[in-house]
């Protein structure tokens, strides 16, 4: 199904760009969530090593792109580089963040949603959502719908499929389904449908502790099943107009997002992998998502080392994608028509 069956989780980044060096010149990339040391900052760096047309870095916080700009900058003098802030867990912010890029595009080719917070305790954001479904899930959902008439441009004049919209996910997505009934996380696990309640197995719980209703994994495992949904949606919605979206577990990589961490959590976080990749190797499997001429098809939803996988049932469930579509329209209050009469 991929190029590269070879590939797979010592793979860097890097290697996955000279081997699709075709499929980066004079394209426009799109990577939202980019700070030193970061996946987001791995991904650019690969990427810009490859003469794109334009590279545009969204993330929340403008010195710190500013920092990788000018790294890359340092290397690649002639390359066109911009960078936008925004605040994923703000909405007015993700509007104000989008006009920026559809002014600075005239279409995009790759958009990568990167950018995702992890917490210990219940946080929500200034629109009253619970802070890790409304920065890693709604904020992307709207970012990427105002973004699509870009999409769609570079779909129009690029070989089917080749137009991709990442979604950086994780494996944490199997800990949680979405939670229809108490996204916000107000209720017990009880007082929910039991399709709706974490994962659960011998010796392994993720039920709050008495009297509580917030568990920080349940609620990031969420916000990651969301990101797979997405992809699902898209793809079902937008293959016929060329677009393909594909839903990337990086593996397991000591960054900045562990930072809220306490450390219970921390501890609990040290435990889940037995191979550490560096930054380089944990963007390989997105690039391959972004670029690989041979996933152009809308069955792909989903990549983990380098190659095709099979996500969580939760996450690869249409009803639950289109469940989710319009839970996500009615929390931005807009509603997003993909049927080709609604395109350009
Ligand atoms: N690292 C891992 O082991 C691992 C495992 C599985 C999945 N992932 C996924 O990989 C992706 C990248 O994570 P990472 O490890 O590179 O983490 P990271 O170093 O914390 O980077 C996350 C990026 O997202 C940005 N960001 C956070 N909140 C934002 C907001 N509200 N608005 C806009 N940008 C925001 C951060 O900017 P600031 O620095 O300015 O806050 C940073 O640039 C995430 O989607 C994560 O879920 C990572």
């Amino acid at each position: 199904m991929v190029s590269h069956t070879e590939f797979d989780r010592h793979t860097t980044a890097t290697t996955v760009a000279q081997a699709f060096d075709d499929n980066i010149r004079d394209k426009t990339v799109v990577i939202v969530g980019v700070s030193p040391k970061s996946l987001g900052e791995s991904m650019t760096t690969a990427l810009a090593a490859h003469s794109p047309s334009l590279l545009i870095l969204a993330s929340r916080t403008r010195a710190k792109i500013e920092k990788v700009v000018s790294e890359v900058k340092s290397k690649h003098a002639d390359l066109r580089i911009e960078n936008v802030e925004l605040d994923l867990s703000s909405l007015d912010s993700i509007r104000k963040g989008a006009e920026q890029i559809n002014s600075l595009a005239k279409q995009i080719d790759i958009l990568i949603n990167n950018a995702a917070v992890v917490t210990s305790s219940h946080e929500f954001t200034q629109d009253g959502l619970e802070l890790q479904f409304g920065t890693n899930h709604i904020g992307p959902f709207l970012l990427t719908n105002l973004l699509i008439p870009k999409l769609l441009a570079s779909a129009q004049k690029s070989s089917p499929g080749s137009t991709r919209v990442v979604n950086v996910t994780s494996l944490g997505h199997v800990i949680s389904p979405i939670r229809f009934s108490d996204h916000k996380f107000q209720k017990r696990p009880e007082d929910i449908p039991s399709d709706e309640r974490p994962m659960s197995r011998p010796g392994v719980s993720f039920d709050p502790p008495p009297g509580e209703t917030y568990v920080p994994f349940v609620a990031y495992g969420q916000s990651k099943t969301a990101n797979i949904l997405l992809s699902l949606y898209l793809n079902q919605h937008l293959s016929d107009a060329g677009v393909q979206s594909i839903a990337t577990h990086p593996g397991s990589i000591w960054t900045d997002l562990s930072r809220n961490l306490d450390e219970k959590h921390l501890a609990m976080i040290e435990n889940t992998s037995t191979f550490w990749k560096d930054i380089d190797q944990g963007s390989a499997t997105t690039l391959v998502a972004a670029l690989d001429p041979k996933l152009n098809d809308p069955k792909v939803i989903f990549l983990n080392d380098c190659q095709v996988a099979e996500p969580a049932e939760w996450a690869s469930n249409a009803n639950a994608a289109e469940r989710l579509w319009k839970l996500s329209e009615e929390i931005v209050g807009q509603k997003f028509e993909l049927s080709p009469s609604n395109r350009l």
